[in-house]
């Protein structure tokens, strides 16, 4: 039964060291990995590939229902290799530019309804982790273990900045900075699964943590609501 699937869901806005997070519990548990934010920005590629404009809803959910994506494990992108129709578009959705045509493609609730099989399929044993905005509130609204992150928008700018510059784009951080407080509005003020946490949801505010200390926070949580899994594994030992 999928329902005794255990689920770990990590929420928050970009730049709050989510995506770090549940790859390092997704390898500590070896459970799967649910990024969906990487679907939503397959999903904006692939509209501009098939001239899929906003105003076609039914044609953007149609897409997001029949969509060829794969995730693939690999060496390189945080471990992830992600093939959209038999290409590998792993570094080309990470651009702030694809991160905003998937915000607004996010806001659609007829893609949300389309994508939402697609993720519960990523339950399977021996566990999940998923990332996202709205994986604790909608997508796995009884997962046992919900950490919202949080941190602010100058820090969030600036690890974005770092993550992007690293990645070798030409970024500007000032510009990074609003592009990033208007995201976050249109995911935070969107009428379906808009970005906030789970009223049962840890939350963790980031801003004066590394990711080492994040980790550890968490590790404590895991460990408290999944002591038969961790017992013998993990952080610390
Ligand atoms: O996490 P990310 O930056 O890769 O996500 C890109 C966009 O996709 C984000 O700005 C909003 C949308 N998104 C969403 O609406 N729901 C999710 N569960 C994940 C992402």
């Amino acid at each position: 039964m999928p329902a005794d699937i255990p689920v770990i869901t990590v929420d928050g806005p970009s730049g709050t060291g989510k995506g770090t997070l549940s790859s390092y519990l997704a390898n500590w548990l070896q459970w799967h990995f649910l990024d969906s934010g990487a679907l939503y920005r397959v999903l904006a590629l692939a509209a501009e590939r098939h001239s899929i404009n906003y105003e076609d809803v039914s044609g953007l959910a149609e897409l997001a229902r029949d969509l060829d994506v794969v995730f693939k494990h690999s060496a390189s992108e945080e471990g992830k290799a992600v093939i959209l129709e038999g290409t590998e578009v792993s570094v080309l959705i990470r651009t702030e530019s694809c991160g905003t045509a998937a915000s607004r493609i996010a806001s659609l609730p007829e893609v949300r309804q389309a994508l939402l099989d697609r993720q519960h399929s990523f339950r399977k044993p021996p566990g999940l982790v998923a990332d996202g905005r709205d994986m604790g509130t909608v997508v796995f609204p009884a997962a046992r273990l919900k950490i919202f992150l949080t941190a602010s928008v100058e820090e969030r700018a600036r690890r974005r900045y770092k993550q992007l510059k690293e990645k070798g784009f030409d970024v500007n951080l000032p510009q990074l900075s609003v592009e990033i407080t208007e995201r976050d509005v249109r995911d935070s003020q969107r009428t379906v699964s808009p970005l906030r946490p789970a009223v049962d949801a840890a939350v963790i505010d980031t801003t004066h943590l590394n990711i080492e200390d994040v980790i550890d926070r968490v590790a404590v949580l895991v460990r408290d609501r999944f002591p038969d899994i961790t017992g013998k594994t993990g952080r610390n030992n």
